[in-house]
């Protein structure tokens, strides 16, 4: 349980203001990251550890009072836009925990996660809307995209994500309330550069979400996608 500060120790440089662990420390968020990386270290097959997950995180989406308000309610500061929050609860490098608030009528952009994990609907409904992949991925500003399937979240419901499949999507709130969805994935996702698409236009462009409550590294994405650079 070394997580905290594991490559992240600036006590007093740019990145000190960085937060990794529990931002949220209470015992439920800390049952699930420790199952979590219980099975990671049993368990090498990414389907099969997943699975086993499941009813860890089955409890927290189905458990009451242990998600402060702040981090259930819209970020009119958004990095995503649309008033859609972002809040980390535990950040490690390759794991984390986040809430994600989206107003109601609001949409995600298409985006991806790079990561495996669990997403789950805590509160409202929403609509999901998945993409597939035609082209090869070889060239990193384009993509062509056709919509494999839409499905509608309600409260309590939730589903594995295995990249690549099924990795591209976009959601939007459908109830009259702010949705909240609970992400489980293996990456410090919002600060991880992944892709955002349109999918009208076949363009990819480098995406960095960021965090409503913790700040990311500031490195460029030139840096983690060279071929992105110009
Ligand atoms: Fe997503």
């Amino acid at each position: 349980m070394c997580d905290f500060a594991r490559g992240h120790h600036h006590p007093d440089g740019a990145e000190a203001g960085q937060q990794f662990g529990f931002l949220v420390d209470v015992p439920e968020i800390r049952e699930l990251i420790a199952e979590t990386r219980r099975l990671s270290a049993e368990i090498a097959d990414t389907a099969a550890r997943v699975e086993a997950l499941k009813p860890a995180f089955s409890k927290l989406l189905a458990a009451d009072g242990w998600l402060p308000e702040a981090f259930a309610s819209p970020d009119t500061k958004s990095g995503m836009g649309g008033g859609i929050g972002q809040y980390a609860l535990y950040r490690a490098e390759d794991l984390c925990l986040f809430s994600l608030v989206i107003p109601a009528g609001a949409e995600t952009p298409v985006h991806d996660h790079l990561a495996w994990g669990l997403i789950g609907v805590y509160r409202g409904r929403q609509d999901e809307t998945v993409y597939r992949r035609l082209d090869d991925g070889n060239d990193e500003t384009r993509a062509d995209l056709e919509v494999a399937r839409r499905q509608t979240m309600e409260t309590g419901e939730f589903y594995a994500l295995l990249p690549p499949r099924d990795d591209i999507h976009f959601v939007k709130t459908v109830s009259e309330v702010p949705s909240v969805s609970l992400h489980l994935l293996a990456n410090d996702t919002a600060c991880v550069w992944r892709h955002r698409f349109d999918p009208a236009a076949h363009t990819v462009k480098a995406f960095r979400s960021g965090y409503s409550n913790a700040p990311c590294p500031e490195d460029a994405p030139a840096a983690a996608h060279p071929a992105q650079s110009s």
